[in-house]
């Protein structure tokens, strides 16, 4: 089973085949009193000392699932890591699901709930610790978490509330809002609902192309990747009457569509145009949420991702507190990434968590800093390039002291070229208002050319380039 690639909705997790690994998994069953549950934690230990590089690593969960098992498991051993996963009392493998939420009379467990909001979190790391150091009678030098989405939020809640138990939190395309991510997901499929037209994905790819074209030189790149989205002006209006062809037939682009893509990219506002969420970033896969399937007899089927979310239990996981004084004291290290171009959780919820903190603290980029990864989906994907070993990049903030400015990255291209890049830090100083009375669209637009001009001249990799 190790080494499978797991191809799953929205998320595809693969890695070099696992082969010969030689590790000691310790399987511990954790009931709680009242709850009639039976957590398994399950912690791989190198079998040789000399084989564990004396750090231990508690994994994060994805979707609705506590955590990945050996998914999560098998790529922090190859790299030495004792590590850490725990299934919280559930079907492990319950990417999208939550049926495991309901007991059999279709009440709410929410002693389940609370293993996966953050009971099971803590537990893992402290069984899991224990377990290390009597099978190696040492303790690890240094703990770290490492997730994405789901994993990423339950990193951010250990930073936000158990920062002492670790000393690097890599926190990846966290899910900090449930409600508003899952509105946002549903937006897409309500708004064509509402306007009465439903843009298949073939018509919604015509739209991406013509974005594409507009954005994509912005950065002084043609090469699929839109480096500030915020920036990209399309306006699917001026492309009405314009005409195309979808499989065979000749489409006209009507005032609807346009008004459909153009909400779509607004993102989920009340009749009143308060915003409540980000909408779809440009440059991101839209047939992910806003899928409208077709048959050869132009029927239109609308296909939404079906996210379980209500204000009656999902506020457990809203993970939105600014308070990271505690962070600070522990002295602990919360390094987080975050896709352009994630279709699920749009990558501005990060980005204005991190803008309220900074509102709150002084030197956020001490404890804190946010990557944010050009034109990369969610957790992975994209035309962007890929932060190659963030975790890597935490170990040296911590370890060495050396806070990391920029990720390493890879991207491979359509000629499958794989080109070396980097993602640089989110941070205040970075950032500029588009609009407002100093500064400018244009002054933005320019500085940020420079930049990335000035990239290239010094990565011959990027001579393949056009621009
Ligand atoms: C769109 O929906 C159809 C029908 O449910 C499904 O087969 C297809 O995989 C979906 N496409 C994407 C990109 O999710």
């Amino acid at each position: 089973m190790l080494g499978t690639k797991l191809l799953l909705p929205f998320l595809v997790l693969s890695g070099p085949p696992v082969t010969d690994l030689k590790f000691c998994e310790v399987n511990i069953h954790v009931r709680h009193h009242g709850a009639n549950d039976d957590v398994l934690v399950r912690i791989w230990l190198p079998s040789e000392r000399k084989d564990w590089n004396g750090r231990f690593q508690a994994t994060g969960g994805g979707g609705f699932a506590t955590s990945l098992g050996f998914v999560g498991l098998a790529p922090a051993l190859m790299q030495g890591y004792a590590a850490v996963s725990t299934d919280g009392g559930h079907d492990e493998w319950s990417w999208l699901s939550l049926e495991w939420l309901m007991k059999p009379d279709r009440t709410i467990d929410w002693a389940l709930w609370q293993n996966i909001v953050e009971r099971s979190l803590v537990e893992q790391i402290l069984i899991g610790k224990d377990i290390v150091e009597q099978y190696y009678g040492d303790k690890p030098h240094h703990s770290y978490w490492n997730g994405c989405s789901q994993g990423g939020r339950q990193g951010y809640l250990m930073a936000q509330k158990y920062p002492h138990l670790l000393d690097g939190i890599m926190a990846a395309a966290p899910a900090l809002d449930l409600i508003s991510i899952t509105m946002g997901g549903f937006w897409p499929q309500f708004v064509m609902k509402n306007e009465g037209t439903y843009v298949s994905n073939c018509e919604f790819e015509f739209f991406a192309k013509r974005l594409m074209n507009e954005c994509d030189m912005l950065d002084g790149f043609v090469d699929g990747v839109i480096m500030e989205p915020d920036a990209c002006p399309f306006n699917p209006e001026t492309l009405i009457s314009h005409t195309f062809d979808c499989h065979g037939q000749n489409v006209k682009v009507t005032s609807s569509m346009a008004n459909v893509v153009r909400k779509i990219i607004q993102g989920p506002h009340t009749p009143l145009g308060t915003q409540l969420g980000p909408g779809l970033s440009p440059g991101s896969n839209y047939a992910i949420i806003a899928n409208i399937s077709t048959t050869p007899s132009s029927t239109h089927t609308q296909n939404p991702i079906a996210l379980p979310a209500s204000a009656h239990w999902s506020w457990a996981l809203t993970t939105l507190s600014t308070d990271l004084t505690a962070l600070r004291d522990a002295g602990t290290k919360l390094l987080s990434w975050h896709g352009m171009a994630d279709e699920i959780i749009p990558y501005q919820h990060t980005l204005t968590y991190r803008q309220r903190i900074e509102r709150e603290m002084s030197q956020v980029d001490e404890v804190y800093r946010l990557f944010l990864a050009p034109g990369v989906g969610h957790c992975a994907g994209g035309s962007g390039p890929l932060p190659t070993n963030p975790l890597a990049a935490l170990v040296n903030w911590v370890e060495e002291g050396e806070a990391p400015e920029v990720l390493d990255a890879v991207v491979t291209t359509a000629r499958w070229e794989v080109l070396e890049r980097q993602v640089y830090a989110k941070k205040k100083e970075n950032w500029k208002c588009v609009s407002g009375t100093s500064g400018g669209n244009g002054d933005y637009r320019n500085e940020l050319r420079e930049q990335v001009m000035g990239l290239a001249s010094w990565m011959p990799s990027w001579g393949g380039w056009r621009g």
